[in-house]
């Protein structure tokens, strides 16, 4: 994903345009790469499949893995080789077909939209599927399938083909890529072709950027959350920049708002900047989304407090379109990647969640109602208490409560608004951009994508705050290729405040670095070889869905991993299977599985070519994945 006018990625914009101070104490760094060389050498040489670092997991695993047989694989298909075309290829015996691309109506009043042409007039783009599809769930009710579905931003050029380099050029312009972007709830269902939108269905919604939310939880009323438009500081509009998602056990959506900050801008480029603009990376110019030349609720010379409205957990009801989304406080505001939830024993409710920038962190929150089957949920994640992770590189771990005594700031509802101060306050770990994280429905464990960071090494300055030497979980200096770590709470209790934790996987490549620990932990080989894991997803089976957003040029470094790609994992034995590879330039993010679990949905986001139709613009689209024998696929 890029911004609009630079090509730039938006890590990469606010590392450009907010660098973290120089991290000046070089000796350190160099004692600890020297001193860690020791600690990766076991992982590396330790050869019997799972990629483990922490001792106290060493044992654990291979027991595991010796238990389980691990001569026998548990992936029902022959993997496939790497692909550089502009299709979508799955292993033989499987079928991949499109189910709906950006533009698609869901209401047969949009049906004249043309895609070619941008989407056309602003009137039906918020009655379409949206642009650059995320985050998927599906929810059973009722005899209904319903998928929820994020649309994290536009491609600005291709969606305002008549305006110079696509930037927008008046308040239609700008309404038009706010609707485009958002959340898409449909109704779907199997047909003759396999499964297809419900157009019509009472269930489709579009919530875009002007959506009315309510705001709940401890930040709610706050006064850096008021604005003139909403003097109570509990309303707002719109949730922006949809990343990852979540599902609660009581059958709602999470979606995830990340890159909040590049939609933001100022009229007047000397206008005051509030505290935590710079760690959040809010300037003036914003990423060529310009809506604050055409809509003053982004200007913010005018509205300095609409940023702190979003960047949140916005909890949606799939199967009530009248019902208004809540942004819920209580999880903090980072840039999220997604929301994992799990019950802990007693049934309190974790949500763990990655904040993906460079040398940020990992967070969970615990509720403190419980949760029971049929039981009101009013209120669980509005009552809490915010953790960060602190890795060590021993192999344990701690949750670092944020409350204004550990932080130091002024009020619960400042150390949520400024979550990513609250955890510097206290010590937690800086990662290499963590993403989506899973919990396995099959074990007590959780596992998150560390995607990479790759200008660590390289200027030893990142954008934001602390300085991010190499640590544990984030082991390599440049780290181009990423990591999965994975961590098993103390006592078999998702809500504990310690773990242990390893390293799942390193992604490397082991052709171009046969020597080092850039060529990846010992379950990375050149048969299964990628580089940067986003997406992920357990099926009902306990395998691991991984999803790549990472280079795809197939050269230098990168030569053998070819186009982003979907890969599954078993985290028992710690072998992985290329299933999937997408088109040229794409991304693949986004996984959720039919209600009879015999069709596999998959986003493909930013396709390049003319991908799917093999004409005119590429436009990103979800797709369905059979088995041709018709058996379960998940
Ligand atoms: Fe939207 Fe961090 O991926
Ligand atoms: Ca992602
Ligand atoms: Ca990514």
């Amino acid at each position: 994903m890029t911004d609009q006018k630079h090509n730039l990625s938006f890590d990469d914009w606010d590392e450009v345009n907010f660098p973290r101070p120089e991290e000046n104490d070089f000796d350190r760094v160099v004692e600890r790469a020297v001193s860690r060389r020791g600690f990766l050498g076991s992982v590396l040489a330790f050869g019997s499949g799972a990629a483990v670092m922490g001792t106290g997991l060493l044992k654990g695993t291979t027991a595991l893995a010796e238990g389980h047989g691990m001569a026998k694989s548990r992936f029902p298909f022959t993997p496939i080789d790497i692909a550089t075309d502009h299709e979508v290829h799955v292993p033989e015996g499987y079928t991949a077909k499109v189910l709906v691309r950006w533009g698609d109506p869901l209401f047969s009043d949009a049906e004249g939209y043309d895609v070619n042409a941008g989407g056309g007039a602003v009137a039906g783009s918020d009655r379409v599927f949206g642009e650059n599809t995320d985050g998927m769930e599906l929810f059973s009710f009722d005899g209904h399938e319903i998928i929820a579905v994020n649309s994290e931003y536009t491609n600005n050029d291709e969606n305002l083909p008549a305006e110079q380099e696509g930037t927008p050029a008046n308040a239609d312009d700008v309404l038009k890529l706010q609707n485009l972007q958002g959340v898409t709830v449909m109704e779907v269902a199997p047909g003759d072709d396999g499964y297809a939108v419900v157009v019509d269905s009472p269930f489709n919604r579009r919530i875009t950027h002007n959506t009315p939310m309510t705001i709940a939880g401890p930040a709610a009323g706050h006064d850096l959350m008021k604005t003139e438009a909403d003097p109570t500081g509990t309303t707002s509009l719109g949730t922006m920049n949809n990343c990852g998602s979540g599902r609660t056990p009581w059958g709602t959506y999470l979606t995830c708002e990340e890159n909040f900050n590049g939609y933001f801008g100022s009229i007047d480029a000397d206008a005051a900047r509030p505290d935590g603009y710079d760690r959040y990376g809010i300037g003036a110019d914003g990423w060529g989304y310009d809506y604050h030349k055409h809509d003053a609720r982004f200007d913010y010379s005018q509205n300095p407090n609409e940023p702190h409205r979003v960047g949140w957990i916005v909890e949606i009801d799939p199967t009530d379109p009248e019902s208004t989304p809540i942004k819920h406080t209580g999880l903090g505001r980072i840039k999220h990647e997604n929301a994992a939830c799990a019950v802990a024993p007693d049934g309190r409710i974790v949500v763990y969640m990655g904040d993906d920038e460079r040398g940020e962190y990992m967070y969970k929150f615990v509720s403190n109602g419980t949760w029971a089957p049929g039981a009101s949920t009013e209120g669980l994640l509005d009552d809490g208490t915010l953790y960060a992770a602190k890795f060590n590189d021993d192999g344990t771990g701690e949750w670092l409560a944020l409350t204004p005594e550990s932080t130091g700031m002024a009020s619960l509802a400042e150390v949520l608004i400024f979550a990513r101060m609250g955890a510097s306050a206290v010590g937690a770990t800086t990662m290499d951009r963590p993403e989506w994280i899973a919990v396995n429905p099959h074990a007590v464990e959780a596992y998150c994508c560390l995607t990479n960071n790759k200008n660590r090494g390289a200027d030893g300055k990142n954008a934001g705050g602390d300085a991010t030497p190499a640590n544990g979980p984030n082991p390599r200096e440049t780290n181009n290729f990423g990591q999965i770590v994975r961590w098993r709470p103390s006592e078999d209790d998702h809500a504990a405040d310690s773990f242990e934790w390893d390293l799942y996987v390193m992604a490397g490549n082991p052709e171009v670095y046969p020597n080092n620990a850039y060529g990846g932990s010992d379950n990375v080989t050149p048969g299964n070889m990628f580089n940067s894991p986003d997406g992920m997803a357990f099926d009902s089976n306990g395998l691991l869905w991984i999803q790549t957003d990472g280079d795809y040029s197939n050269e230098g470094e990168f030569e053998g991993h070819g186009n982003n790609q979907m890969l599954v994992g078993d985290p028992v034995t710690g072998e992985i299977a290329r299933f999937l590879t997408g088109p040229n330039g794409s991304e693949v993010t986004g996984v959720c599985w039919s209600a009879d679990r015999r069709t596999m949905f998959v986003g493909i986001q930013h396709p390049g070519g003319s991908w799917p139709t093999g004409e005119g613009l590429p436009r990103s689209a979800v797709i369905q994945v059979t088995r041709d024998d018709g058996a379960l696929i998940g």
